[in-house]
């Protein structure tokens, strides 16, 4: 890990407004195509899914517990996006969580801290809310956000594991016999 206050891009980091909706759209369906790309075996998002990606970052602006924070070039262009909500879970000894949805620095930006400051903002806006623990999920064979996760102190702690039906009825079938399988 290197030292702080490394390398640091000339950036402004502020919440988000209606003004930016276009540059968000833009840069969620970019986050899309890479971890699409980073795990070919992931689901991957329908066209009809892709048109409703300005939607939901509308609903993430509207969203009275989420937090959109940008980071802007020198010029006022968005070179990041992150976002984040609340989660309140009166079923868990963890009530009020912190969930890190969306972050992303255009490419020619990374590498320059801008993934970390946007991080710390959606950090202070977890704070103000009291949250009790923070979590993110990314896809694995995505090693930036692997990398990313880990170098900030996210530890993995839940998995999720995918079969094909087809692949799952061979491997009962090798384990139960032809007889005993449906
Ligand atoms: C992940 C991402 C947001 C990081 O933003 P960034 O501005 O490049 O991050 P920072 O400059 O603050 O770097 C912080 C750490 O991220 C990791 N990292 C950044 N770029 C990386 C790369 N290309 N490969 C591997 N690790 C990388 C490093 O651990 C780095 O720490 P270091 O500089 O001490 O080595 C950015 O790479 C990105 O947009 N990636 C594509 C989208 C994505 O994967 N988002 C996360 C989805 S869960």
């Amino acid at each position: 890990m290197a030292e702080a206050g490394r390398r640091r891009a000339q950036v402004i980091v502020r919440k988000a407004t209606d003004a930016d909706l276009d540059d968000l759209v833009r840069m969620a369906v970019e986050l899309q195509d890479h971890v699409e790309a980073s795990n070919p075996k992931i689901w991957h998002m329908s066209e009809a899914g892709r048109r409703s990606k300005r939607v939901e970052m509308m609903d993430a602006l509207r969203d009275p517990e989420g937090m959109v924070v940008v980071a802007t070039g020198g010029e006022g262009e968005l070179v990041g996006m992150a976002t984040g909500r609340i989660l309140r879970k009166e079923e868990m000894t963890v009530k009020v969580a912190g969930s890190i949805e969306r972050v992303i620095v255009r490419k020619k930006w990374r590498g320059g801290g801008i993934g970390t400051r946007l991080v710390a903002a959606l950090s202070s806006f977890f704070d103000e809310k009291g949250v009790g623990d923070i979590t993110v999920r990314y896809v694995l064979g995505n090693v930036e956000g692997e990398t990313f996760w880990k170098g900030l102190g996210f530890e993995p702690r839940i998995e999720i594991a995918n079969i094909g039906p087809g692949k799952l009825r061979q491997e009962l079938k090798k384990l139960m016999g032809s007889d005993e399988t449906p």
